[in-house]
């Protein structure tokens, strides 16, 4: 059966590491069909299911915050090809090798308080460490083809997969300031949140701090220096520029933002990263958006958000806190087809080649290839033959001789 009819969502259903589907529960998204419609405080949404075109590229645009359901990489090609953001902030899971646990409460029938613990996110790595890292450079070098020419990469991470990302940052997005000269793009910097809470160990230091990589696109960036209190009793009373460590508590469990969502970021940290790396009006994104710290920050400062995640629950949690703790009244939403890049059959065993567009549910193969010349065709990179499409994706599709398929998105067509 050719691809083009089959219904892409059902073969494209997104699987997590091990290939298993991901858990789609119902009730709890963000963009099942009709929620968003129904929601009269959102007239930038649209329903899931829609077929994005010119209008709802303008929806975005014109919306305080995107919702986006799907793979990191699936989010950052899809900026790349609607608005690049002039900031991409991402906390990934930090190969922690746990899964965490969401705690809910609701009440029963008798009106008693009961509490239900389930996964939020996993971030345990059956096939080990190069696998995480594989999957992060994917999204690196999606984040480099998004950003914004003057636009600026954060990347928070801890101790673990730190230096290991930074080797593979610099090597995507240049070593900026770390080798060459202040102006080269790349690596620029590295922040220190120091968070204080937390345990503490008679076997090692106690671990209070994370690690935030500043990359730039360009030669040019913004940076606005925050301000901080002066702490010598020479400048007593004065401000001084904020240095490289930031000291901000990290949430406690009273506190009013807290939402549940577990590895949830302090609003003081965001608000301080987005307010020092873009303009009010400017796009800011987040591809592991968890409960929507970034959106809500960027909110606050008049900056638009696009806010990506794997996990339904997690965008109800941003949609829930987005309208109802920070007054957004105009929110988009979109499901993204699962378009991690995945590695093209071998030559010899790829039966068949497709190139065409994509959209939120479907691939409009325009140009097909048999087995003979599809090698040829995958080399040469055949979608620059295809005209971009308003609202949709350039992808090929492959399909090896046992039947499995690949799907490609060219974050540029031109
Ligand atoms: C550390 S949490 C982010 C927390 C967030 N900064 C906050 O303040 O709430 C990481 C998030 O990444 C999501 N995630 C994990 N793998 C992903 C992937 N491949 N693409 C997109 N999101 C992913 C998880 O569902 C989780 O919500």
């Amino acid at each position: 059966m050719p691809a083009a009819s089959r219904p892409l969502l059902e073969t494209y259903a997104p699987t997590d590491r091990t290939g298993a589907p991901v858990r789609q529960r119902r009730g709890a998204s963000a963009l099942e069909a009709g929620t968003l419609e129904a929601d009269a405080t959102t007239p930038g949404a649209r329903r899931h299911g829609d077929t994005p075109g010119p209008d709802q590229q303008h929806d975005d645009a014109r919306s305080q915050v995107t919702l986006l359901a799907g793979d990191a990489v699936a989010t950052l090609a899809r900026l790349a090809l609607n608005e690049r953001p002039r900031l991409v902030y991402m906390d990934p899971p930090f190969y922690t090798r746990r899964s965490f646990p969401l705690r809910e409460r609701a009440s029963d029938a008798a009106g008693r308080t009961i509490e239900a613990q389930r996964d939020a996110f996993d971030d345990r790595w059956p096939d080990g460490f190069d696998s995480y890292l594989a999957a992060m450079r994917d999204v690196l070098v999606a984040c480099h083809e998004c950003l914004a020419e003057d636009g600026s990469l954060l990347l928070h991470v801890d101790q673990r997969a730190a230096p290991y990302l930074a080797v593979e940052a610099d090597r995507i997005l240049g070593p900026g300031e770390r080798l060459l000269d202040r102006d080269s793009p790349g690596y620029r910097s590295e922040l220190i949140w120091s968070y204080g809470l937390g345990g503490s160990s008679s076997r090692t230091w106690p671990r209070k701090h994370d690690t935030i990589l500043w990359y730039t696109r360009g030669r040019r960036w913004t940076f606005h220096p925050p301000m901080t209190a002066a702490t010598s009793r020479r400048m007593q009373g004065q401000l001084k520029k904020q240095p490289d460590v930031l000291d901000i508590p990290s949430i406690n469990n009273m506190a009013k933002e807290r939402t549940g969502w577990p590895t949830q970021k302090p609003l003081a940290l965001l608000e301080l990263l987005v307010g020092a790396h873009s303009e009010p009006g400017d796009l800011i994104a987040d591809p592991f958006a968890g409960s929507g710290t970034t959106g809500a920050a960027a909110v606050r400062l008049g900056r638009r958000a696009a806010l990506g995640d794997v996990s339904d629950d997690a965008l109800a949690m941003c949609r829930e806190r987005l309208l109802r703790d920070e007054g957004v009244d105009r929110l988009a939403a979109h499901r993204l087809l699962q378009a991690a890049p995945v590695a093209p059959p071998a030559p010899d065993r790829l039966a068949f080649l497709a190139v065409g567009h994509v959209s939120g549910e479907r691939f409009d193969a325009t140009r097909w290839w048999g087995r003979h010349d599809a090698a040829a065709a995958w080399s040469v990179a055949p979608w620059l033959e295809l005209p971009p499409r308003a609202g949709w994706m350039t992808a090929a599709l492959a399909r090896d001789v046992d039947g499995h398929e690949a799907l490609l998105v060219m974050p540029d067509p031109t």
